[in-house]
């Protein structure tokens, strides 16, 4: 016999802390080896993640009973969210519960870009390495330096905060000024112009949209302090990576450190021939503790909408 129950689709995988919590309530389709367009025919919800597209042409393959997408991340550029709206779907992401595990990340890739980490560790595997050297892998150091953040929501406060230790002066570059949260984190805010001329290290925390494709282009690099280190954990669209190739070839840039790409899972071969770039497999969220909370609230919100309550966090 047909389970009667609603029909939940997980697009690719998600962990068991969020995964047991739909299984006990839902039909659950996890056959990842079928098109996803033929998978969601009749489905009630979607979980979807940010190597997923969402369109009109899946919402519409899966008919009337779709009440909402869950993306297990907390970006949702992979998601049409007019075509959502239009179908009356509810759209869910998993802001907070991945916070701290990015601003780590963000971090860790300010100090091994400074650092010349990835050009070190390459150096000694491929028995490169003749030891101690006076002048060998000089980098930068990330304590008293001036820091730029890009974004102060969640993660680009949480980066500030993780920042306070290292006595570094902080600017931000904000939308719209957050007199509060600024004080609270000692971050000078500033315009997006004057961020790039003063900052040693710019770090990246907004959401990519048309509007912030391409925010660092080849006129933002240009404007950059010379010697300074990129670090992007936030998407890729947000970068121009020609342009960050060229500015890294030319020297004007020290260094980045990146996370994520414009056309994952390609990275562009001129950053991946460049040794003072460290190159990241989009793991900003990838700890046990991150994506289990991911979970856990992706199915929340779905089981929230199926039941007939409000999603806990929509967007
Ligand atoms: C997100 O949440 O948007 C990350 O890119 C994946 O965890």
């Amino acid at each position: 016999m047909a389970d009667p129950r609603p029909r939940v689709v997980i697009a690719r995988y998600i962990p068991e802390a969020g995964r047991s919590l739909l299984a006990e309530r839902f039909e659950l389709d996890e056959d990842g080896s079928a098109e996803l367009s033929e998978r969601v025919v009749g489905a009630a919800a979607i979980v979807a993640d940010p190597t997923v597209p969402v369109d009109g042409a899946l919402l519409d393959a899966a008919g009337d009973p779709l009440r909402i997408v869950a993306n297990f991340a907390v970006g949702y550029d992979n998601i049409e969210l007019d075509a959502c709206r239009e179908r009356s779907v509810i759209v869910t992401n998993t802001p907070d519960v991945l916070t701290n595990a990015t601003a780590e990340l963000a971090l860790a890739l300010m100090l091994a870009a400074g650092r010349r980490l990835g050009e070190g560790e390459r150096m000694v595997r491929a028995g490169r390495w003749h030891g101690w050297g006076p002048g060998q892998l000089l980098g930068r150091e990330l304590s008293g330096s001036v820091v730029g953040i890009v974004g102060l929501g969640r993660i680009g406060s949480r980066v500030a905060e993780l920042l306070h230790p290292f006595g570094v002066t902080l600017l931000c570059a904000t939308r719209s000024p957050k007199p509060d949260e600024e004080a609270r984190l000692g971050a000078e805010r500033v315009t997006l112009e004057d961020l790039l001329g003063r900052a040693d290290f710019v770090t990246l925390h907004v959401p990519l949209s048309p509007e912030t494709r391409h925010l660092i282009d080849e006129a933002a690099l240009r404007r950059m302090k010379p010697g300074a280190v990129l670090v992007n954990t936030a998407r890729g669209g947000l970068v121009d990576s020609a342009a960050l190739a060229r500015a890294l070839r030319e020297g004007r840039l020290f260094a980045a450190g990146l996370d994520v790409y414009e056309h994952e899972p390609l990275v562009p071969a001129e950053l991946l021939e460049l040794e003072h770039v460290v190159l990241a497999p989009h793991i900003g969220s990838a700890t046990t503790t991150a994506r289990d909370g991911m979970a856990r609230l992706a199915a929340e919100n779905v089981i929230a909408v199926l039941e007939g309550r409000a999603p806990i966090t929509p967007v």
